[in-house]
Formats: structure tokens, sequence, C-alpha cells
């Protein structure tokens, strides 16, 4: 099939990439020149595991391609995806300009059938205004099929995601979009779930809300566990064996970043709102987590007493492994607090420095690990990087000043830290 990706952000690109590879001819679109220019030479503006190989696979294979010319991309396309930019406005609402300038290119260039495709995370009710932006411009009468196709990629695992997942939703509203998008996803061996547009929109805000959900719940159970001497570890795994719970995003710790959970959660706050209702749940999700990161200074505080002119080495600056992505990492709020404090940073992440660098300029960024360590009144993890589960843990004590880990992501035993000699404090933990 051939397809246009308007986009080529994280989504546009990543889903563009995977749809080449099951053997579709994709031209991806994006209006930023520059952006095109490096992807026409194969460098990829992102870091996700696997996407280099499949992105120079396929533009090698002639089945994926990239343009900074929309027109061209709808003109030569069967289905036109829309994965823009739904960037939140300061109330929280996405900002869906680009959606509708996209829609109206579409009806102004439309020769012939098109499926359009809304890929990008949006309000409910997106889907009709893309159908009316364009059969407002579509005098000719030209037919059009509009669906919805929300994503449920995770980064750092996004390629993974993409060709084996627990599910794929459309949201139509015509037998044949519907088997435009079946025939589309044939190659994939995963359950497909067919829906109105309008649900199929929910179900990307409610998803994400429930998972946010979930792990505001368990870090709200790690106060607990703190001040009764639980552990939350031991709390997550017992409730998560029951299947109806389950065992994923019940990990306690540092609190949740991204591009996704905090931006959908505010998004769904205010289509809520705009609907006639409070989703009050929601918004102490946003609450818990915001005092999560405040509660990551107060145990730094607490171990360190003052902290004015101590120096702290922080690992972990992406949101989450496998990432260069800093977009509300709790990193940032967390580094931000503590400078304000008077502290002085060294940090390390095997792939988020050159982002962080141009938040905080000022701080040391170190080579590895261990040079954070060096000289470094106390040590604060708040991301889980694999590389970080295997430090030398010994060699980590002779380094510190003061042997004191504050582990905002419970990657340690902290009996095995306390036999070395740490003073060790972790999320939710005795
Ligand atoms: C999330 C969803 O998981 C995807 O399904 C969705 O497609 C994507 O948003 C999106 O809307 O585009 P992502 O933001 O890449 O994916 O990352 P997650 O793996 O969901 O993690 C989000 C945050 O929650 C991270 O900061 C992570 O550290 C934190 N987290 C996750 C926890 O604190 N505890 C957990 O148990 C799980």
């Amino acid at each position: 099939m051939k397809i246009a990706m308007i986009g080529a952000g994280y989504v546009g690109l990543v889903t563009g990439t995977c749809f080449s590879e099951l053997g579709n001819c994709v031209l991806c679109v994006d209006n930023d020149v520059e952006k095109i220019k490096k992807l026409k030479k194969g460098i990829i503006p992102i870091y996700e595991p696997g996407l280099d190989e499949l992105v120079h696979k396929n533009t090698k294979a002639k089945r994926l391609s990239f343009t900074s010319e929309i027109e061209e991309a709808v003109q030569v396309s069967d289905i036109i995806f829309i994965a823009v930019g739904t960037p939140p406005k300061e109330n929280g609402e996405a900002d869906l300009s680009s959606v509708e300038k996209v829609s109206s290119i579409i009806a102004d260039v439309m020769t012939e059938y098109k499926l359009v495709v809304g890929k990008s995370t949006v309000p409910v009710n997106t889907g009709k205004w893309i159908k009316r932006t364009i059969n407002i411009r579509n005098t000719k009468g030209i037919d059009f099929d509009v669906a919805s196709n929300p994503e449920f990629l995770r980064e750092g695992s996004a390629i993974n995601d993409f060709l084996y997942p627990d599910r794929i939703v459309i949201g139509v509203e015509s037998e044949r979009a519907k088997s435009i998008l079946y025939e589309l996803y044939k190659p994939i061996d995963a359950p497909i779930l067919v829906t109105d547009i309008e649900s199929a929109e929910i179900i990307k805000h409610a998803s994400n809300s429930f998972l946010a959900t979930k792990i505001s719940f368990i870090n709200a159970i790690s106060i607990l566990c703190e001040r009764a001497g639980a552990d939350v570890k031991k709390v997550a795994e017992g409730m998560g064996l029951d299947k109806r719970i389950g065992s994923d995003f019940l990990n306690a710790g540092a609190g949740f970043g991204g591009f996704c959970f905090p931006k959908d959660l505010s998004a769904f706050i205010k289509i809520a709102e705009d609907l006639g209702y409070d989703f009050r749940l929601l918004r102490e999700v946003e609450q818990i987590n915001e005092e999560q990161k405040k509660g990551i200074v107060k145990k730094i505080r607490e171990n360190l007493w003052n902290l004015r002119g101590k120096t702290i080495g922080i690992l972990g600056l992406s949101f989450k492994p496998n990432t260069d992505d800093i977009r509300y990492a709790p990193s940032i709020d967390i580094i931000g607090e503590l400078i304000k404090e008077g502290v002085r940073i060294k940090a390390y992440d095997p792939k988020a420095m050159e982002r962080t660098k141009k938040i905080f300029p000022n701080i040391t960024y170190c080579k590895d690990a261990y040079e954070v360590c060096d000289g470094s009144d106390a040590l604060v993890f708040l991301t889980e990087w694999d590389e970080f589960k295997n430090l030398d843990v010994k060699k980590v004590k002779d380094l510190l000043k003061t042997p004191i880990i504050v582990d905002g992501r419970n990657i340690f035993d902290p009996e095995t830290l306390k036999e070395i000699g740490f003073v060790y404090t972790g999320v939710g933990r005795k």
C-alpha cells in the first residue's frame, strides 16, 4: 500500500518505518526541512533501539523515503496518517492547529479516494473535525474516509511494540476504511478491535490515564509502606499476582515523566471538563506524581541535612531507560530544585546528556557513573538504566565522599547495600 505519514516526529517516524518494514511504500513528511535533510542522509533525530537499522534497510529497499512536500505525499498515497504534534497549551488542552492545517491541505490536494487516519493523540471528536474540515473544502465531492488508529508505542521499545502489539484499535465509519486498515495490519498477529471513531479516540487517553493512575496508586502505597515499615516491592508483587490487577506499571519510583503521560493526563482532564465532568481522580493522579518528585528531594535532604554547598551525583536523566528523551523527566524537576538549594550537581546518563545540557548547561556532565561518584556527598538514581544495575558498588562506596544512596527507581536490594556499608534510601522500602 502507498502510505503518507504526515509528521516525522517520534510516532510518525517509528510508525512509518515499521509500515515500510511490513512491505508498504511509505513517504514520511515533515515541515522541518532540516530534519528531512538529515533523514535523507540517514541521520536519525531520536534515539530508539533498532530504528536506525530499520530506516536504513527500508530506505535502501526504496520502501521508505522522506520529503517536506506534503502535497506530493498526499497525491501519491492511498492512506494518509496524521501524526503531527499536538502539544499542550497553557490550560492543558491539546493544540490541534497542525491537525487542522494538514486536513485542509489534504482536502485541497486530493483528486481521488483517500483514507485519512488520525495517529496523533487527540481529544475525542477530533475525527469529526477532520472530516468537517475536509468536507468544507472538498468542493469536487471526492470520496474519502476518516479513521482513528491510536498508537500504543512505548519509547525505548517502540519497534517491538509496533510489531508485537497487545491489540490494534481502529475507529472507522465505513466498511471500506475498515477493510483497508485490516489489510494494512494483516501481517501483524494481534487482535484488532474495531470501534466508532470517538471510542477509538477515548481508548487512547483512557489507556494512558489508567496506566498513570496505576503508577500514582503504587507511589501512594509507597508512602504508606515507608511509614508502616513495609516493602512496596513485595506489596506490588503480592498485588500483581492477582490477574485482575497485573504486575505491570506497579513500580514505585521518582514519578512518571515523558511526553505522553503528563501531557495526556492534563489533556484528558480538560476533555472531561469540556464534557461537563470533573475528573477528580486524574487530578489526584497528577498531584501524587508531583509530590513523588518532591519526595526524592526530601529524601536527599533527610540524608544530607544541609544541602547548600554539597555535591550530589545524579545517575539517569532520561524519563526512562533506553531513550534520550528528557521531556517532563523527573530528573529535570529534581535537579532544578537541588540547584535552587545551592547544590553542585554531577550527572551522567548513557544517552540523554546532550539534551539535558540545553536545560542545565552549568552542571558537571561526567563520562561514566564512577566519575559521578568521585567526591560526591550522595548518589541519586533517577533512571533504571541496565548499566547502573551492574555497577561495582564497592568501587562506588570508595569513590563517594559519604556512602549515601537515594535510589529513586528501587534498582538495588536495600539489605545488600546496607551490608556493604551504604546509608540506603529507596522508595517505599524499609
Ligand atoms: C506511554 C505508554 O506506555 C504507551 O503505551 C503509549 O503509546 C505512549 O505513552 C504514548 O502515548 O505515546 P512511554 O511514555 O514511552 O509510553 O513510557 P512508559 O513506559 O509508559 O513510561 C512512562 C513513565 O512512567 C516513565 O517515566 C516511567 O519511568 C514511569 N513508570 C512506568 C513508573 O514510574 N512505574 C512503572 O511501573 C512504569
